[in-house]
């Protein structure tokens, strides 16, 4: 199995170009079922989450051409309507196909995701809201079997918790429905919000995108003429690199990303002392004299992205005090904890709130990612520990992040991948 081996302490300098954001790759995806003709999207991530859903959609009969950053997909062969649980259980996001299947099919079957590391991760959300859009929902085998022969109607849908792929796939579904959907405390994250801009460039009338009530009125089953799509860059690699410069006290440029979608991570390094400065699709971060503790709660939206968590807990190893994590959105996300104890952290766990006790000197260790967030935060914490680093179990930075060690590598870094 291939696992990265970093040589820490290396300073980094120059500038990184971020990929096209995965978590609004995939939607943008899932969303092209619902279209008459070939879509094209370009500035994909090539990871592996991204294959794994083409792979789904191929499966279900869809056709595409995929390469260079960009699909061109067809979905109007589709055949099938079972999203089978050996391509769902490697990826809990396969959920998307559910809105998208069921408003232009009137029926799918889509194996539930099951347990995942960072908590337990319902889909009941999901799954009320298409009941509530009339569709017949069944768990038989393993499987979401779910029907809506007369097709599905707009209602109201009120979010007990804010859902990001259970805003999309409402959304989806919606936009095949008939009449009118209101979704009342949608998730507003970047990615729902190209999600929603998509959709209503391509006919679809959408209210009310970036609000706390999103409004949607259905096409009544017909398939949307869906404009080509570019997606937008990943806010999240783009904040796990300013990280990157942040823990190694050096000065990088992170381009092709939107700085407004970094703000709550951008508020977060300035508190512990870097300077950041945004610039027009690009942010530098600049070495500071004395990192300080922070506070971070976990949150929707604009709040502090629960992606970031592991990352600043990395780096807040390195901080003159004890900084506090509070982690809100998942309750089992801690778990990169006791692998940077294995660097000599010092961390104290208790329910959702982490102590961290800074600084501390880090050693380089082995180490075993977890997820694929918790993977990024071992690889940070390898940049800035004394010795050699082996993170292994890398199929989960793989998920997530394209070429990882290149870019790192790019930056001046001592790392490879290797195999064993
Ligand atoms: C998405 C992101 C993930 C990110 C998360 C939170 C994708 C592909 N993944 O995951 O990277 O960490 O948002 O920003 O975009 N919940 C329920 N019932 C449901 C759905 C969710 O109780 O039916 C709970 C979850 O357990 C969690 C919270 O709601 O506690 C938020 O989860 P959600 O926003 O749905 O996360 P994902 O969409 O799975």
């Amino acid at each position: 199995m291939d696992f990265l081996q970093i040589r820490g302490r290396r300073p980094l300098s120059g500038s990184v170009t971020i990929s096209g954001a995965k978590n609004a790759a995939l939607p943008l995806i899932a969303a092209t079922i619902l279209a008459r003709e070939k879509v094209a999207i370009s500035n994909l991530p090539d990871v592996k989450d991204i294959q794994t859903l083409l792979k789904l959609l191929d499966n279900l009969g869809a056709r595409f051409e995929y390469g260079q950053n960009r699909a061109v997909i067809d979905t109007s062969a589709i055949e099938s309507t079972v999203a089978k649980y050996d391509i769902v259980r490697t990826m809990r996001a396969s959920i998307l196909v559910l809105g998208p299947l069921l408003a232009r099919f009137g029926h799918c079957e889509v194996s539930l995701p099951g347990g995942c590391a960072i908590g337990q991760r319902p889909i009941d959300l999901h799954l009320k809201a298409m009941e509530r859009m009339g569709a017949e929902i069944t768990i038989k085998s393993g499987y979401v079997v779910a029907r809506a022969p007369k097709g599905l109607r707009g209602t109201t849908i009120i979010f007990d918790k804010i859902t990001v792929t259970g805003t999309e796939n409402v959304v989806m579904a919606a936009a095949l429905a008939q009449g009118k959907t209101t979704i009342i405390n949608p998730a507003k994250e970047p990615e729902v919000t190209q999600l929603c801009r998509v959709l209503k460039e391509s006919g679809v009338e959408i209210e009310g995108i970036e609000s706390d009530e999103l409004t949607i009125y259905g096409t009544g089953g017909e398939p949307i003429e869906m404009v080509n799509i570019s997606v937008i860059p990943d806010r999240i690699e783009a904040g796990t690199y300013l990280c990157a410069g942040a823990i190694t006290n050096s000065q990088i440029t992170v381009r092709e990303c939107e700085p407004d979608h970094l703000e709550a991570v951008i508020v977060k390094l300035m508190e512990m002392g870097f300077p950041v400065e945004k610039g027009d699709g690009e942010i530098t971060i600049y070495p500071t004299e004395k990192i300080y503790p922070v506070e971070i709660i976990t949150s929707e939206y604009p709040g502090f992205p629960t992606d970031m968590q592991a990352q600043f807990m990395a780096l807040s190893l390195l901080a003159d005090g004890t900084s506090i994590i509070e982690e809100r959105l998942f309750e089992n996300r801690f778990m990169h904890a006791s692998e940077l104890m294995r660097f000599g952290a010092t961390i104290q766990l208790k329910g959702s709130i982490a102590t961290v006790i800074g600084p501390t000197k880090l050693y380089g260790a082995d180490v075993m990612a977890t997820d694929l967030r918790a993977s990024s935060a071992l690889v940070l914490a390898g940049l800035a520990a004394e010795g050699v680093t082996n993170v292994h179990r890398i199929y989960h930075l793989d998920r997530g992040y394209e070429r990882l060690e290149k870019k790192l590598q790019g930056l001046g870094a001592d790392i490879v991948r290797l195999k064993g």
